[in-house]
């Protein structure tokens, strides 16, 4: 299934990116462009890397600094 109809990203994409360490919606867009044209499907992408597809992302809520780069940002994506 589609999450990003404008650059043809699938879930699937984006979970596999997310696995891969891409845990914002801006690293999701550096690694596969979803979500920097019309933008509709960034909320689609913030609730897949909500749902524990992320495996950094535990370890950044446990608040480990330095592993969060750029990823407090989630304001500006939404
Ligand atoms: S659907 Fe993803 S940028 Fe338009």
């Amino acid at each position: 299934m589609y999450v990003c109809s404008c650059f043809g990203v699938t879930e699937k994409q984006v979970k596999e990116h997310a696995a891969a360490g891409a845990c914002t919606p801006r690293q999701i867009a550096s690694a596969s462009k979803a979500g920097t044209d019309c933008g509709s499907c960034v909320r689609h992408i913030q609730a897949l890397l909500g749902r524990g597809n992320c495996p950094r992302r535990e370890l950044l809520d446990q608040g480990m600094p330095a592993l969060a780069p750029e990823t407090t940002d989630l304001s500006e994506a939404a």
